[in-house]
């Protein structure tokens, strides 16, 4: 089988190259290589390498400057991903595209199923529903739309990096505690996609985060508890619960974001592990590289 990642050093594009299957032969592209802005290179380039899959985790992904930069966000993650769905049409590639948990109003409090009618909550996940809308169109709804959350990896600007500068810097530092979603190591999502790309699944959308929800407040209170457990962190740091009126960001956030992923546990046959389990995998991976 033969994988084309479009994104392929973003935080989920590194990812999907480590769990890369042994029987696949994969490409994965950085954007100075391939920019899905551009038509032309992308049909190229799919016409060259004529892959079977093609995993598209490139996206503009700064949720507060899409408010201001709305018209790039919209020419990277609509028209670039629909760029890629049309070369995918063409060279007969199955399609699979990565989204957000953003395109939802964030006002349910049940998780949020596949074919919940979108509705953003922010002009980041504007451009990401049009980037959906389009790809099923041009590819007659038989792409896969796999939507994710709260995403982190070892590398990259995330949550969990972020928490772990800031526990390192400060004796003290608050965090959202009235904001519900589900915690989602890349490394599990790469996985999964992964096992979307082997199997024979039919289009429409998916979710896949990791197992379990809780609060900001309640990730970086586990985060803080692993790290110092492992010895990645000396001394304690402590953290206040603060409502999001107190942190107001230019992007609206949404109050709860989980995502409801038995279509997809059931089309892989395979289901994510817990998002503290994958928090304490990802930390005794960062520990375990460090000793290396
Ligand atoms: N991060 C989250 O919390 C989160 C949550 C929900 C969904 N998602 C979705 O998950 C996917 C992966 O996100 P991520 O966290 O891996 O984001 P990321 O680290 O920002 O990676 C995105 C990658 O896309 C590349 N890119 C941007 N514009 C491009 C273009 N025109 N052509 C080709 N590549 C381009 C970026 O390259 P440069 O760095 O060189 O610009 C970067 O390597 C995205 O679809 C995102 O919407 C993420």
């Amino acid at each position: 089988m033969k994988v084309l990642i479009t994104g392929g050093s973003g935080q989920l594009g590194r990812e999907l190259q480590l769990a890369r299957t042994p029987e696949s032969v994969m490409f994965a592209p950085d954007r100075t290589q391939l920019d899905i802005t551009d038509r032309s290179s992308v049909m190229a380039e799919l016409r060259r390498i004529k892959p079977d899959v093609v995993i598209n985790a490139a996206a503009y992904t700064a949720v507060d400057k899409a408010e201001q930069n709305f018209q790039e966000a919209l020419r990277i993650n609509a028209e670039g991903a629909e760029h890629v769905a049309q070369a995918a049409l063409e060279t007969g590639a199955r399609l699979i595209h990565v989204s957000t948990d953003y395109v939802f109003d964030g006002r349910s409090d049940s998780p949020y199923a596949p074919d919940h009618p979108l509705q953003p909550i922010n002009k980041y996940g504007q451009s990401k529903a049009e980037g959906e809308r389009r790809i099923m169109t041009a590819m007659q709804n038989q792409a896969v739309i796999v939507r994710t959350a709260w995403l982190y990896a070892t590398a990259g600007s995330n949550f969990v990096n972020t928490m772990l500068r800031l526990f390192r810097a400060q004796e003290k530092i608050s965090v959202v505690s009235d904001q519900i979603g589900s915690p989602t190591w890349a490394r599990g999502l790469a996985r999964a996609l992964w096992r979307f790309a082997s199997l024979p699944v039919a289009g429409g959308a998916y979710h896949w985060t990791d197992a379990g929800e809780c609060s900001w407040f309640e990730f970086s209170q586990a985060i803080h508890d692993e790290a110092l457990a492992s010895g990645m962190l000396a001394r304690r740091c402590t953290i206040l619960p603060i409502p999001t009126s107190a942190w107001p960001t230019p992007a609206p956030r949404p109050a709860y974001s989980v995502l409801d992923k038995q279509r997809t546990w059931q089309a892989l046959g395979m289901e994510s592990s817990h998002w503290r389990a994958a928090l304490c995998e990802m930390l005794k991976d960062v520990t375990d590289n460090a000793r290396r």
